[in-house]
C-alpha cells in the first residue's frame, strides 16, 4: 500500500502526456484499423487532438482537476475532426463536471470520473454496448473498476482491472457488426475487424494506469 491512494493534478498531467505519447506511437496502427472499416483518419485525428492537449499542458498543470479536464474536452472538440473528437470531448467535459474544483481524487472519485466520461460518450453518440464502438471498451472498463472498488481494491489494482477489461472489450469488437458510426455503413462487412475507437479508448485507460501506478507498489 501507498500512504496516499489518490490521483492528483500531477498525475492527471502525466496521464495526458502519456496519452499523447501512446496515441502518437499508435497513429499508423489506428489509422490502419480505421482504413478497414472507416475512412482511415482515426489515428491522425487522435494524434492531432492529443498533441494539442500536450501543447496546453504547461498552463493546465496550474489548474484544478476539473478545469484541466474541461480544457482537454474543449481542445478535443475544437481540434479533432470526425466522430471521435466530439465523443471523447464530451466525455472529458462530463468528467470535468464531476471533478470541478478538486485537487485530488479518491479511488471512488476516480470511479465517478470514469463513469461520467462513459455517460458523456453515450449521451453524445447514443451507442449501446455491442454496436462496435469505443463504448465496447469503456463500458466493461467502468464495470471492472467498480467491481474492484466494491471488493476493496486500491486505486492501482482497480485501474489495472479497468485496463484488462478494456483490452478484452477491444478484442470482443472483432466479431461484432457495427451499428453506429461510419463502420455501420459496411453492414456485415464490418465483421472481423477491430474497432479503432475501442482501441484508442483502451490506450487512454492504459496511459491513466501508467501515470498513476508506475513507481507505486500497489
Ligand atoms: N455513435 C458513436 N458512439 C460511440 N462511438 C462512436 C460512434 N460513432 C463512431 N464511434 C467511434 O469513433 C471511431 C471512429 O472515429 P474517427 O475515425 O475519428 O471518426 P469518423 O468515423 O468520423 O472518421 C469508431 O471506431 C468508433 O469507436
Ligand atoms: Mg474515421
Amino acid at each position: 500500500m501507498t500512504d496516499r491512494d489518490t490521483l492528483g493534478r500531477k498525475e492527471i498531467a502525466a496521464w495526458l502526456e502519456l496519452a499523447a505519447d501512446a496515441l502518437q506511437a499508435a497513429r499508423d496502427a489506428l489509422t490502419e484499423l480505421d482504413a478497414a472499416i472507416g475512412d482511415a483518419d482515426h489515428g491522425f485525428n487522435m494524434d492531432r487532438g492529443f498533441q494539442k492537449v500536450r501543447s496546453l499542458l504547461p498552463t493546465l498543470s496550474q489548474q484544478d482537476i476539473g478545469s484541466m479536464l474541461k480544457s482537454v474536452g474543449m481542445a478535443l472538440i475544437g481540434s479533432v475532426g470526425g466522430a471521435a473528437g466530439p465523443l471523447y470531448g464530451t466525455g472529458f467535459l462530463r468528467a470535468a463536471a464531476v471533478t470541478s474544483g478538486q485537487q485530488e481524487l479518491s479511488p471512488e472519485a476516480v470511479g465517478s470520473m470514469l463513469k461520467a466520461m462513459l455517460a458523456g460518450i453515450v449521451e453524445r453518440g447514443r451507442a449501446t454496448p455491442g454496436a462496435k464502438t469505443m463504448v465496447d471498451a469503456m463500458t466493461p472498463a467502468v464495470e471492472a473498476y467498480d467491481r474492484a472498488q466494491t471488493t476493496g481494491a486500491g486505486l492501482c489494482p482497480a485501474l489495472q482491472a479497468a485496463v484488462d477489461a478494456a483490452e478484452e472489450g477491444v478484442r470482443a469488437t472483432i466479431p461484432m457488426q457495427a451499428t453506429k458510426g461510419r463502420a455501420s455503413y459496411l453492414g456485415e462487412r464490418s465483421i472481423g475487424h477491430q474497432d479503432p475507437g475501442a482501441t484508442s479508448c483502451a490506450l487512454l485507460l492504459k496511459a491513466l494506469h501508467s501515470a498513476v501506478c508506475r513507481g507505486r507498489n500497489a
